[in-house]
């Protein structure tokens, strides 16, 4: 666990340092050109699952992969004309591209909390280009602040926000642009600005009239069975995903440790839907810790649809 966080200035030892760290499942703390990120390696579902932890954010929103080139991207991805011109246009830079997830791109379900589309970027600093060719996977992550805090822009903000609860920062000082990167949905349909950036497209928010704020996605993914929640036993006609004592069809987690629980929820989930029963049953998880956001999204997979975001 760590203890201490560190705080290293970026050079070549810091970022090997790094690149172990997040080899042994870790999350570091980077700068990129837009905020400081929060980075793990998104074919794990563990590792993500740290980084929920280490921000205390009470419900999974999907997370923003980074990759060194477009070669990468591609191989999580599908691109279609439109996302191709976009990305030759403004990659390595602060435009994030929402894409149809490629089937076996190996992101782990927690990335993009269970959905078919994945958010991708190929970032421009120094520091998180030098620790992807380091580590040589993709890295999820976030901004580097606790939940509910502004994004840094310095590695004293992370340090003040995420002190004690990651094992170590880089330290690039202030971030160039300092506001996230813009977020764009490339579909069949078209463009639709998901959060204004630094990168102007021009984009009218959607038809709606209105641009979807992060955190607040219509597109939840939900599963398509009613779903039970706290429940110690199943009926014939459920399929019971357990945790700890109750061990169910499949379990989160047979020893209780809601990181597990947390890297396997969406697994399970889609597992459950596709399952020969009608139903879908849920153990009670604690509502400590990652036990709050896992609770959170169960309650969302259990609500009446459409859902209210
Ligand atoms: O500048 C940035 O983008 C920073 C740096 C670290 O790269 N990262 C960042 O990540 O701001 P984060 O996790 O704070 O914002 C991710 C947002 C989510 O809240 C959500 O709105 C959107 O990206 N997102 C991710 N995956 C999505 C998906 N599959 N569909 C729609 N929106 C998605
Ligand atoms: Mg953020």
């Amino acid at each position: 666990q760590p203890g201490n966080t560190r705080v290293l200035p970026l050079g070549p030892q810091a970022i090997d340092e790094a690149a172990r760290l997040i080899a042994e499942g870790w999350p570091v703390a980077v700068p990129t050109e837009t905020v400081y990120g929060l980075a793990a390696d998104a074919t794990s579902g563990a590792a993500v699952a740290r980084i929920y932890e280490a921000k205390g954010r009470p419900s999974f929103n999907p997370l923003i992969v980074h990759v060194p080139g477009l070669d990468a991207a591609r191989r999580i991805a599908h691109f279609d004309p439109m996302a191709e011109r976009l990305a030759a246009a403004h990659w390595p830079g602060p435009l994030t591209l929402v894409l149809p997830l490629r089937e076996a791109a190996g992101i782990a379900s927690l990335v993009t909390a269970g959905l078919s589309t994945v958010a991708l970027r190929v970032p421009a600093h120094r520091a998180m280009r030098a620790l992807l060719a380091a580590v040589g996977r993709p890295l999820a992550a976030p901004s580097a602040n606790a939940s509910g805090r502004i994004s840094p822009t310095r590695a004293e903000h992370v340090l003040a926000s995420l002190g004690g609860r990651i094992p170590l920062i880089l330290d690039g000082g202030l971030t160039a642009l300092g506001l996230e990167s813009t977020i764009v949905a490339v579909d069949g349909e078209g463009l639709r600005l998901l959060r204004p950036g630094p990168i102007d497209l021009g984009l009218e928010p959607t038809a709606r009239g209105r641009i979807e704020a992060p955190g607040q996605l219509a597109s939840h993914y939900a599963p398509a069975k009613p779903v039970r929640l706290d429940a110690t036993e199943a009926a014939a006609d459920e399929w019971l995903i357990g945790f700890g004592e109750v061990t169910g069809d499949a379990s989160l987690s047979p020893s209780g440790d809601l990181v597990e629980a947390a890297a396997r929820l969406f697994d399970a989930l889609h597992q459950a839907e596709a399952a020969p029963r009608a139903r879908i049953a849920v153990a009670p998880i604690p509502d400590t810790g990652l036990g709050a956001a896992i609770n959170d999204r169960l309650r969302r997979a259990a609500a009446p649809r459409p859902e209210t975001t």
